[in-house]
């Protein structure tokens, strides 16, 4: 029985109306997870999938407020081009330059980004509960790596190198972080000193993302026993990169956590409740056969 009912944002109705908008959207996993979430919270509403093309954007922002939306989460293409939309951006939506998660409060849109610190919180439950004082590599500087530099370095670690195939990026991107911590970018070619120096290794890249699960984003050879290395990728479960570390007596992290709880604090934002976290987590496993 549904029993948690809401009023929507127009005050005309008791359902909880969520969806998450990207073009295309036939492949994402949140209307799936997250419709289990409400029936596991006994709240009545949908959550639905919005294909939205680009040029339409502004428009299906404005309904949000039309329709009465709780709220929305944005994914590919419209994380960054959704900004201007908005009333109001939350620090963690301005510090990355991307929103993932919209939230309605009576037609006040206001943006917020789950991404990076749905990562950290993945990590901390998942492999390392303490991050500060940690050395870490992350492999990549574009948008993933800019969300989870930021959370990672309010944890307070010791450094972070940002590897990248393009240097110049990873160097920009660690200028824009430096004031957050001891950041510094370095070519995905002078790597060696730093993995062996590391505590954690993160992937950002696409590298050894389906259909491509062949793909290495670092030579395995270069990894020690005992480090924890994550992969943000979560199909295939676990990628080339992960098995690989796993054989060489790394500890593995991936990338399903980070896709559950970025979903978790969104409909913790939209609905004030806990998330249903192992619900969420076993309908997308689910979901990807
Ligand atoms: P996202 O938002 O998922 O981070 P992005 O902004 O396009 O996507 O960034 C992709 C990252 O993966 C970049 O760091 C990219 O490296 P470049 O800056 O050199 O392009 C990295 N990447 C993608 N394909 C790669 C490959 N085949 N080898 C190495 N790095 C790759």
């Amino acid at each position: 029985m549904l029993t948690n009912t809401y009023q929507n944002v127009n005050g005309t109705g008791g359902e909880l109306l969520l969806g998450v908008m990207g073009d295309p959207i036939a492949q994402s996993k949140s209307p799936a997870m997250h419709t289990a979430a409400l029936r596991a919270l006994n709240i009545s509403g949908a959550y639905v999938p919005l294909h939205i093309a680009p040029e339409r954007l502004g428009d299906a922002v404005q309904a949000i407020r039309t329709l009465g939306f709780r709220g929305v989460n944005v994914t590919i293409p419209h994380k960054v081009a959704v900004m201007p939309y908005l009333d109001r951006l939350d620090a963690s939506a301005l510090s990355v330059g991307a929103v993932n998660t919209i939230v309605n409060d009576k037609g006040v849109l206001t943006g917020y980004n789950t991404d990076g610190i749905g990562y950290v919180r993945s990590l901390k439950a998942e492999a390392a509960p303490d991050i500060s004082g940690a050395r870490i590599v992350v492999l990549g500087a574009g948008g993933a790596a800019r969300g989870i530099v930021t959370a990672l370095l309010q944890e307070r670690p010791e450094r972070i190198f940002i590897a990248n195939r393009t240097p110049d990026k990873a160097e920009e991107l660690a200028e824009a972080c430096r004031n957050g911590g001891n950041v510094s970018g370095i070519a995905m070619d002078d790597i060696g000193e730093a993995v062996a120096a590391a505590d954690i290794v993160i992937n950002t890249t696409s590298v050894g993302m389906y259909p491509h699960p062949d793909g290495l984003p670092l030579d395995p050879a270069l990894l020690k026993p005992g480090q924890i290395i994550s992969d943000l990728i979560y199909n295939p479960l676990y990628t080339r990169l992960l098995t690989e570390a796993q054989e060489l007596g790394c500890r593995i992290h991936g990338g399903l956590g980070m896709f559950v709880y970025q979903g978790a604090y969104a409909l913790e934002y939209w609905t004030g409740l806990t998330a249903p976290v192992e619900t969420m987590r076993r309908t997308v496993v689910e979901s990807l056969g």
